[in-house]
């Protein structure tokens, strides 16, 4: 029942849809599910690019079916050796017995690592600026070393001027749609935001290194054909996704604040409150995000678009909240630049959370502008005035910040 999808001329999507998926690799939130994709070409060397999640392993298989039959398969490339796109090799490879399974120098290693069958297989490595031939089409390969694994790479088919680029530019978007012109901008734009930023943002050097790359390269692309989500078609679109993938990786700070903070007794949640005033006050928007309500993959999205970022927490046993503490542990981990940071706090007798919270964003590199402001139990008029002029200050500040 289920068919490959033709995105051009005898080059075929034969991906999975995973619906239901709402925790991305184990970590990360996808609301709208996402997808693994595959392709076929149809040439006088039959080729598969990627392979899908293992539990997917079947509907892949029926797709590709639909078009050809498996054994007829001469080749896999193999763009990254994650579970979701080789996690389903050995299915691939006993269903098409290929005559090569093409990698790069740093994904026979972590096929190795990863399958005990691997050698079995007739593995083939290729590197940066080696090419194959398919027959009427070639296959040329850039290896994107931490775009995101060290065995991240693209294969580029110049005659169908189309990049097949694994991880780099997807999204996690289920549907029956296949190409981004068929969904809003809007949705578009935001789960490209939300997998950058809790996916790719710690390499965001790599990409500027590679658009640079494929700059000079002056590959002709008119389809980008991401691994997740929807497929880039036309010279515009292309060029749409290159632009935006610099934008992200640039990090200019963006004019608007969020204020993550946990509370146990809402004192921390009452300044909170306060210092979303002051942020209003200097004409600063502010969303405010209880870490109990608000998975640390949907604050870092947020966390996207805001140049300051601040961060609340009570004293608790000598520290901070665990929710506090885990989602700064997520934040460093993804290496967000150019932003300015807050820390506020209620406690009752060693205080130490503010101390903790700012010394932990200024080890992410985080500047500071404004002293904490940390209050004794429950915030009066006074204290909760000193939390306006912290948001005031703050959003002053990032006002001159971004200019
Ligand atoms: C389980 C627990 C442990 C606490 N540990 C500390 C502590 O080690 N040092 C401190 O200054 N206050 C400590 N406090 C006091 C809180 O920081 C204080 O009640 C604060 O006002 C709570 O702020 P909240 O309403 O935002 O939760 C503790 C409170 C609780 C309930
Ligand atoms: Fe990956
Ligand atoms: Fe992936």
């Amino acid at each position: 029942m289920l068919k490959a999808q033709e995105i051009k001329k005898d080059v075929y999507w034969i991906g999975a849809v995973d619906y239901e998926s709402r925790n991305f690799h184990g970590y990360s939130l996808s609301p709208r599910g996402t997808t693994y994709n595959n392709y076929l070409i149809l040439d006088e060397k039959k080729t598969i690019f990627d392979t899908v999640k293992p539990e997917h392993a079947g509907f892949s298989l029926e797709r590709l079916a639909s078009v050809i039959n498996p054994a007829e398969i001469d080749y896999l490339v193999i763009n990254h050796a994650e579970a979701d796109h080789a996690g389903a090799l050995p299915d691939f490879i006993a269903a098409c017995r290929p005559e090569c399974v093409f990698c790069s120098p740093m994904g026979q290693k972590a096929l190795e690592g990863h399958f005990r069958a691997w050698k079995n297989w007739p593995l083939k490595v290729v590197k940066s600026g080696d090419v194959i031939s398919l027959g009427k089409r070639s296959v040329h390969f850039l290896e994107t070393r931490m775009l995101h694994w060290p065995d991240s790479m693209f294969s580029y088919i110049p005659e169908d001027r189309l990049l097949f680029s694994n991880d780099a530019f997807g999204q996690n978007i289920a549907s029956s749609e296949r190409f981004a012109d068929e969904i809003s901008r809007e949705v578009l734009l935001s789960a490209m935001s939300e997998y950058y930023h809790n996916i790719v943002l710690p390499y965001s050097q790599q990409v500027l290194k590679v658009l640079a790359q494929v700059g000079e390269m002056g590959l002709d692309i008119d389809m980008i054909a991401p691994d997740h989500g929807l497929i880039f078609r036309g010279k515009e679109d292309a060029a749409f996704v290159l632009k935006t993938y610099r934008r992200f990786a640039e990090q200019k700070p963006g004019k608007r604040a969020v204020i993550v903070y946990d509370t146990m007794w809402y004192s921390t949640q009452t300044m909170a409150y306060a210092v979303a005033e002051g942020l209003g006050a200097a004409g600063v928007p502010a969303r405010i995000m209880s870490l109990k309500d608000n998975h640390h993959s949907a604050v870092m999205s947020e966390v996207a678009r805001c140049g300051l970022v601040m961060v609340g927490s009570p004293t608790h046993n000598n520290g901070i909240l665990p929710f506090v503490s885990g989602f700064l542990t997520y934040m460093k981990g993804l290496r967000p630049q150019n932003r300015l940071g807050g820390v506020f706090g209620s406690f009752g007798w060693s205080g130490e959370c503010v101390k903790i919270i700012s010394e932990r964003l200024a080890d992410m590199g985080f500047e500071l502008p404004a002293d904490p402001v940390k209050v004794k139990y429950v915030p009066d008029a006074e204290s909760l005035e000193q939390c306006f002029a912290l948001g005031l200050t703050l959003g002053r500040a990032l006002e001159a910040k971004c200019g």
